[in-house]
């Protein structure tokens, strides 16, 4: 399709990765390149470019504006800039500082109409009016095609590639291939439109996967028309990707094409030089987690803070894809076993997902602020009991008595102090949930937790706290930045049903929280391949693929019950191993596969480039990372299959059609 000319340089290739959450968090793509960028600029340098809509917001904190470079890169932005198209450049402040370009769709608005009839003639894609989230995509996706058409035409010398992620950035890729433009191509989808739609209501997805009649599923759901552009970007993408088998599966039968491979997700995984260093940082965000709660609590703090255990979940508020329904199930049996059990262990479980919410509620905020009046007003006790302790030592002479401690509380101390702990009193319970609600009486994650009355009672062993909200250290009940929250806590929980690939459980992984994840998200199928014991590491995989809903469960309530049972000891020690684990998922190992991606593009666009080049990896400049082993050392996790890198499981080469079926090693067909 690309005019083979054989003309651009191979070699010294440029490469745009085009997504919405470019210097933007939404959910996982953020955290692919933000933790990619290290490897993907020490292997580009400044040949590589990230593109995304403008968020004014997150771009002011993220994003440091520069100059565009002289040369086709400014004369296009200039271009595009002189017809009245914002475009922020800059450098985005993160590890390994990538550069991104970051378009203004508002300012492309005026062109919608004849972009949507466009896109109908070109593609056949239908857009009616009113949804807001296909109209940014179109406008974004005309003005990406517009930058690259231009670019290429400015930049005849270096060939180029373009990386899109996931529909919403996807509708330049039919564009490009209608308008022949001289580049070539790549789709990554990070999930299905479809997949996470049949998944959140009530269908047996896994086992109807190759019977969905698509078009129809699309319509009854509102959605058929970002089915075509999502369908339309796989099928014009030179090499068309996904995250997991588990998801090239699903796109076979729902998107139609069989992805040329997997890319899985890496993470920049930092190594302390101290190898404990992890287990104390557990400890001082623990005490910070016991800090809220205390404010939480107060008043009903009849639990002792060093038997209790901190659980979590968190990720977008997907209800059902994100297994919050069966996670707050289990805790409710979970709470029962404890207290048939006659356990001391209390379990804290965090929800944290943000929802619509007005603000935080004034019994969040009190109980912080009483806790933290009681903390100044005991400091400045005890600062006055030193003084006159000294005092009185000073002044002591043979035969006195002893300093007597009943003289060092001042009656004003003790008047101070029994005011604080009247206002400790409290006449109902601790809240289930940190902030106001827009939808309270709709929510169903406090609906759940009605029905299973899980109500921060004295008696109850397990106690729950929704935070509707990221976190964030700047929130003034519950201060911490999520990595720090994550390293806090002793077990993290993502019972997924969708889950393409699932970052959460790695993330923690990573920092030595045990995770529980199940065999439907990309990430615990990857770690079912790789790893004899799974659970030996701390990664929990619980069945939602063979077992009925209660059977699995009960997997979850007695894993999580398993886990109270666990000594200090015996909690420290897994926490090492989970943490060895870590090495298997760092991009410099993991990211192999984008680079064979990008191969396997170029070999597609320009193969007359390849034909005397035996060796593919000759071809690729300035590529210097080597793909550590799995880690060898005694009681590291063994690794099952002997591959070198996650691709052995797929087939980025040419000459294959795609993943054939009995790729799909880590999902056995039904
Ligand atoms: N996350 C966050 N703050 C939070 C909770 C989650 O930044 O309070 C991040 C988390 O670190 C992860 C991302 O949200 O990188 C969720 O990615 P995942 O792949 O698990 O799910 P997705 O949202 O993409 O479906
Ligand atoms: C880390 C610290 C130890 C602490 C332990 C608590 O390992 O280095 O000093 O005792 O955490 O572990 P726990 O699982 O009880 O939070
Ligand atoms: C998607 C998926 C998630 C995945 C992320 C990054 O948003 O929901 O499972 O981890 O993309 O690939």
């Amino acid at each position: 399709m690309n005019g083979d000319t054989g003309r651009r340089d191979i070699k010294n290739h440029l490469l745009f990765e085009i997504a919405t959450e470019v210097a933007n968090r939404v959910g996982g793509i953020y955290s692919v390149l933000k933790s990619k960028a290290p490897v993907t600029t020490a292997e580009y340098g400044d040949r590589y470019t990230l593109i995304g809509p403008l968020n004014k917001n997150s771009a002011a904190v993220e994003v440091e504006e520069l100059e565009p470079p002289p040369g086709p890169l400014r004369e296009t932005i200039s271009s595009m800039q002189e017809r009245g198209i914002e475009i922020m450049y800059g450098r985005w402040l993160i590890e390994g500082a990538p550069r991104v370009l970051l378009i203004n769709t508002g300012t492309g608005y005026r062109w919608l109409d004849e972009w949507k009839s466009d896109l109908w003639s070109i593609a056949g894609i239908p857009s009616p009016a009113g949804d807001h989230e296909l109209n940014e995509a179109i406008v974004f996706g005309y003005l990406v095609a517009w930058f690259l058409g231009e670019f290429i035409s400015r930049e005849t010398g270096r060939a180029v590639i373009a990386h899109f992620h996931e529909w919403l950035a996807g509708v330049a890729l039919p564009l490009t291939k209608k308008r022949q433009m001289d580049l070539t191509t790549i789709f990554t989808t990070h999930a299905t439109l479809l997949g996470r739609y049949l998944c959140a209501g009530s269908v047996d997805f896994y086992n109807n996967l190759q019977f969905f009649d698509v078009d129809a599923e699309a319509g009854k759901r509102g959605i058929y028309h970002r089915y075509c552009v999502e369908r339309a970007a796989a099928h014009s993408a030179d090499v068309f990707t996904t995250v997991s088998h588990i998801t090239a599966f699903e796109s076979e039968h729902l998107l139609k094409r069989k992805p040329d491979g997997v890319l899985p997700n890496g993470l920049n995984v930092k190594k302390f030089s101290a190898v404990h260093e992890f287990q104390n940082l557990h400890a001082v965000q623990k005490e910070k987690i016991h800090e809220f709660v205390r404010g939480h609590f107060y008043g009903y703090l009849d639990f002792n803070l060093d038997d209790t255990l901190y659980f979590f979940t968190a990720g977008r508020y997907e209800y059902r894809n994100k297994g919050v329904d069966m996670f707050i199930e289990s805790l409710a049996r979970l709470n029962h076993r404890l207290k048939v059990a006659g356990s001391k262990t209390t379990v804290v479980a965090f929800i944290i997902m943000p929802a619509q919410t007005t603000s935080l509620s004034v019994d969040s905020l009190k109980g912080q602020a009483v806790t933290k009046a009681l903390a100044d007003t005991v400091s400045n006790i005890e600062g006055g009991i030193g003084r006159r302790l000294f005092e009185r030592s000073v002044h002591w002479k043979e035969g006195d008595p002893m300093p007597d401690d009943k003289e060092l509380i001042t009656p004003a101390d003790r008047v101070l102090l029994r005011r604080r702990l009247f206002a400790m009193k409290r006449h109902h319970l601790p809240p289930i949930v940190t902030h106001n609600m827009v939808n309270d009486a709709e929510d169903p994650v406090l609906n759940q937790l009605r029905r299973v009355q899980l109500f921060n009672h004295p008696s109850d062993r397990v106690k729950v706290v929704f935070h509707p909200e990221f976190l964030n250290s700047a929130n003034p009940v519950l201060s911490l930045d999520y990595d720090d929250f994550v390293r806090g806590t002793h077990l993290s929980v993502f019972p997924s049903y969708y889950e393409p690939w699932g970052y959460t459980p790695a993330e923690s992984v990573v920092m030595g929280v045990p995770s529980i994840t199940t065999n439907l998200s990309g990430f615990g199928c990857y770690m079912e391949e790789l790893i004899e014991n799974p659970s030996d590491y701390g990664i929990y995989i619980v069945d939602r693929r063979m077992k009925g809903v209660d059977d699995s469960v009960n997997q979850l309530t007695d894993c999580m019950f398993q886990y109270t049972q666990k000594s200090r000891r015996q909690r420290i020690n897994q926490r090492n191993r989970t943490e060895r684990l870590s090495d298997l998922l760092d991009w410099k190992r993991m990211g192999m596969e984008y680079i064979k991606a990008r191969q396997l593009a170029l070999r597609r666009a320009y193969p007359a480039s390849f034909d005397d080049v035996d060796d593919f990896d000759d071809m690729i400049g300035g590529t210097e990372i080597k793909i550590s082993r799995p880690l060898s050392v005694p009681g590291s996790p063994r690794d099952r299959t002997g591959m070198m890198t996650p691709g052995d499981f797929a087939s980025l080469q040419e000459g294959r059609e795609g993943l054939s079926t009995e790729d799909y090693i880590a999902w056995r067909l039904p």
